[in-house]
């Protein structure tokens, strides 16, 4: 099994275009303290072949461009594309933007809950992908669905809210089981098996048992602390107000896999804000320190 990460950044990329924070500034300029990235995107592969989008993200044209895999091949006719499916994990603009750019007739598998399936069908944009192409297939949780290209996703809600332009008035803004999704990936022919967990608001106890003793975890890296945004002066919410859980802290990722015995533990979905993302910062440091490492685009990894 390969997996790339096309993605690291959260939504807005690094830089976001409206941003100077110091992160954005020093990406923009080029320094070498701080990678620019584009927004949330991972593709993974159990033959080489058949490709699966984890998510599809607003920066998917240009990170396909970037992918040589994923290119539409010459022995394969005038048109076609090797990416097979796609799995939403929730319905964020960074997780479901890259849909329009897959409508150029394009044959795949969607894969969401019924949730963010009918968050996309009241929406008459996504009508573009035309569904003698696109298959729309609802995600049972807990069930192992079996991928083209040979690889088996099961699918899980994990703690968050529903997209910040569905939210209500209503409890957790009117959150429902299975906005936000954790996916479990295993190739049956070698028995490689990760966890993409691109957005989380805690690691409760029925997921900390689900992913002890994973060989790897992809896992959702937005804040390094809760409260990095407002002390920045960027945004008036906590990371904890978005539906993410931060690195840091007594309850944050960091702490809350330290006795998970997971291989191998990476940050993905990192927000601009994120002082980890700096290549020279203590902060970097101390997540490495913990065993864990933050992603950037382009990174591979095989199972
Ligand atoms: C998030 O991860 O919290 C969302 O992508 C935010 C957004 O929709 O911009
Ligand atoms: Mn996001
Ligand atoms: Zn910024």
């Amino acid at each position: 099994m390969l997996i790339k990460i096309l993605g690291s950044s959260a939504g807005g990329g690094l830089p976001q275009i409206n941003c100077n924070c110091r992160n954005c500034a020093d990406a923009r300029r080029g320094s070498p303290a701080v990678r620019v990235r584009t927004q949330s995107q991972v593709a993974v592969s159990g033959d080489g072949v058949h490709w699966t989008l984890l998510n599809a993200s607003p920066d998917l044209r240009q990170q396909i461009q970037a992918t040589p895999q994923l290119w539409a091949r010459p022995e394969a006719g005038l048109r076609s594309s090797p990416i097979v499916a796609v799995v939403l994990t929730n319905a964020d603009v960074d997780h479901v933007a890259g849909l329009l750019s897959l409508r150029e007739g394009v044959s795949f598998t969607l894969y969401g809950s019924a949730t963010v399936l009918a968050a996309l069908r009241a929406n008459p944009i996504y009508a573009v992908l035309d569904p003698a192409h696109v298959t729309r297939a609802t995600l049972e949780l807990e069930s192992k669905v079996a991928l083209a290209g040979g690889l088996s996703l099961e699918a899980f809600a994990v703690p968050g809210k529903v997209a910040l332009y569905l939210e209500s008035s209503a409890p957790n803004f009117g959150s429902e089981l299975g906005d936000t999704l954790g996916l479990k990936i295993s190739d049956p022919s070698s028995g490689a098996t990760f966890f993409y967990v691109p957005g989380c608001a805690a690691v409760d106890a029925a997921l900390a048992a689900r992913l002890r003793g994973s060989p790897l975890v992809l896992f959702d890296g937005t804040l390094y602390t809760d409260d990095e945004m407002i002390v920045q002066g960027l945004s008036a919410k906590t990371g904890q107000r978005m539906g993410h859980l931060a690195m840091a802290g007594p309850h944050g990722a960091i702490a809350s896999f330290a006795a998970l015995q997971v291989g191998r533990r990476i940050f993905v979905h990192i927000n601009n804000s994120n002082p980890a993302l700096r290549e020279d910062s203590p902060e970097r440091a101390s997540v490495e320190a913990a065993g864990w490492e933050i992603a950037w685009d382009g990174m591979e990894i095989a199972l």
